[in-house]
């Protein structure tokens, strides 16, 4: 789904906006992304359960040519069957090619390791590409506890996605990409030193393998955005995660600006 060349850029709308609202977003980010010739397939999108597909269905019928991805937020851990109210990875087929697991927002309601792990499995037997959040607690932490702490949540959830039938090479297959975003800078206005960005992202293709892709989120804006790009080798990203600078085209847009994937 990405290059070297060409950085990622993942608008996370989280639970923000009506299904209405965020199809007139969809539509103001594609007209943004035509004036500025984004580069195709260099954006995508997580809207909400409730708009996932109207925004599927306007960004494919009027703006294909942008191709910009769609991402859910959630999957169930249950395949489809007598489940009320759940969501199964298979019916995002043709709707969304990834999904967002472990963000911290849901850890927060919940959500262990264990059960983010048997999502992952299902996202993956169903050929989504999960989007796997890791993230640091405290802001005052040094970096090798930051790097144990995200080995540590990682280990945890593959742990229960292999026992769920995954492995780590059919996470690679499907385009695994693995999101660092400390919990401190999340909505903060704060983020993370794009160094130390560099340095966990470094630590998990030591531990995991070096070809996974790597995002940031956290407070990300136009300013800064490009300062995460700086690093190489093991230590590079592969794109960025944003949750507030995604509510408005422009700052999107002036973020993929930042990346040279838009003029
Ligand atoms: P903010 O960009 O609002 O800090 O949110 C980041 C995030 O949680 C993306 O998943």
């Amino acid at each position: 789904m990405t290059n070297r060349d060409t950085p990622l850029l993942v608008a996370n709308w989280k639970a923000n906006l009506a299904p209405a609202e965020e199809v007139a977003l969809a539509g103001q980010i594609a007209t943004e992304a035509t004036r500025r010739e984004t580069k195709p397939g260099s954006l995508m999108i997580a809207p909400s359960t409730l708009g996932a597909v109207p925004v599927a269905s306007l960004l494919a019928r009027e703006h294909g040519s942008l191709q910009i991805g769609i991402a859910a937020q959630d999957v169930s851990a249950l395949e489809p069957g007598a489940h009320t109210g759940e969501g199964p990875a298979p019916h995002l087929l043709g709707i969304a090619r990834a999904v967002i697991l472990g963000h911290s927002e849901r850890r927060d309601l919940g959500e262990t390791g264990a059960l983010i792990g048997k999502k992952v499995a299902r996202a993956v037997a169903a050929g989504l590409s999960p989007i796997v959040c890791v993230g640091d607690r405290d802001r005052e932490a040094t970096t090798e506890q930051r790097c144990d702490e995200v080995r540590a949540q990682w280990h945890e959830l593959m742990e229960s996605a292999v026992q769920s039938g995954s492995s780590l090479a059919a996470l690679i297959d499907v385009g695994v990409f693995i999101a660092y975003e400390p919990v401190w800078a999340i909505g903060s206005g704060d983020a993370a030193d794009p160094e130390l960005a560099g340095r966990v992202a470094a630590a998990l293709r030591g531990l995991i393998t070096d070809e996974v892709k790597v995002l940031y989120g956290g407070s990300v804006r136009a300013e800064r955005a490009s300062s995460f790009f700086a690093g190489g080798g093991a230590a590079r990203l592969d794109g960025l995660l944003v949750g507030g600078a995604s509510l408005s085209s422009e700052s999107l847009l002036d973020i993929s600006t930042a990346l040279g994937t838009s003029r």
